[in-house]
């Protein structure tokens, strides 16, 4: 089994040494471990060539094809950041920007991730919400979430937080082994049939999109949408777009 896991925390400090440990603790899994802060990634700078035309068309030439295909190439990845005034910091963000084209088109339908934040008191929650909605609308199955506090280093708090870990990784390396894929959640499915809407009525400027989308009748994958869930996603989409209507189509 191949884990990725992927740390916004600008140094090697309490998130690295949290991944690094999981690395000792699981000696059989092929397990990589990508640091941020210590590779080539430039900052978004806002041209939309990725939205509208393609991700190819970025004119940042650096290592995000490269994590890219490390991300495809794992069965799990595990999104860790640190806390940094309330949220997770400016790398880990940036990071998303980049692949920010992937909420338009989502390629990472059904991967299997953890999400992981690392504060001293507070923030790790919100932090994580963040990160669960938005790694979800690049298409990732999200099946655990793990809030670390480092305010005291007490043996009881590592204690503590070696559970969560512990409890979160292992739902992971569960939820591959078993190949279990949770139904795809509402945000997920809303995003599909607002950008296939919207790529449709718009089809010169959302190029890339209306590529993506135009043989695309179903939410495109191997995890079933709930019918309730699929009506309640047209009926938002529909409403949007009639509110849309009214100014600016
Ligand atoms: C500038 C700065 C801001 C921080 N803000 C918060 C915060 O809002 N809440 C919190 O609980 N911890 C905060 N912390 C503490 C870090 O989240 C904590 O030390 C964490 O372990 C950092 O992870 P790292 O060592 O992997 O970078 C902050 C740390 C720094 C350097």
């Amino acid at each position: 089994m191949k884990i990725l896991a992927i740390c916004g925390s600008p140094h090697r400090g309490n998130t690295y040494e949290v991944l690094s440990k999981i690395e000792e603790d699981y000696p059989d899994i092929d397990y990589k471990l990508l640091m941020l802060g210590e590779l080539n990634l430039q900052k978004c700078i806002g041209c939309y060539g990725c939205v509208l035309y393609g991700e190819e068309h970025c004119p940042l030439k650096d290592d995000r094809d490269m994590i890219i295909q490390e991300i495809m190439d794992a069965d799990g990845v595990i999104f860790a950041s640190s806390i940094n005034v309330n949220h997770i910091p400016a790398l880990m963000k940036d990071f998303m920007g980049r692949l920010g084209f992937m909420s338009h088109r989502p390629p990472f339908y059904g991967k299997y991730a953890m999400v992981m934040a690392v504060c001293a008191m507070f923030g790790a929650k919100q932090a994580n919400e963040y990160m669960k909605g938005i790694f979800t609308t690049f298409g990732f199955d999200v099946v655990s979430c793990a809030e670390l506090g480092v305010a005291t280093k007490t043996k009881k708090e590592i204690a503590w937080n070696q559970e969560k870990v512990t409890k979160a990784f292992n739902t992971l390396i569960d939820r591959i082994k078993q190949g279990q894929k949770s139904t795809p959640t509402l945000r997920q499915i809303l995003h599909f049939y607002l950008f296939k809407t919207i790529s449709e009525y718009n089809k010169e400027h959302y190029q890339a999109d209306y590529q993506y989308y135009k043989d695309k009748t179903e939410f495109a994958s191997d995890r079933k949408p709930s019918f309730f869930k699929k009506m309640l996603a047209q009926l938002m989409v529909k409403n949007m777009m009639w509110d849309f209507s009214k100014n600016r189509l």
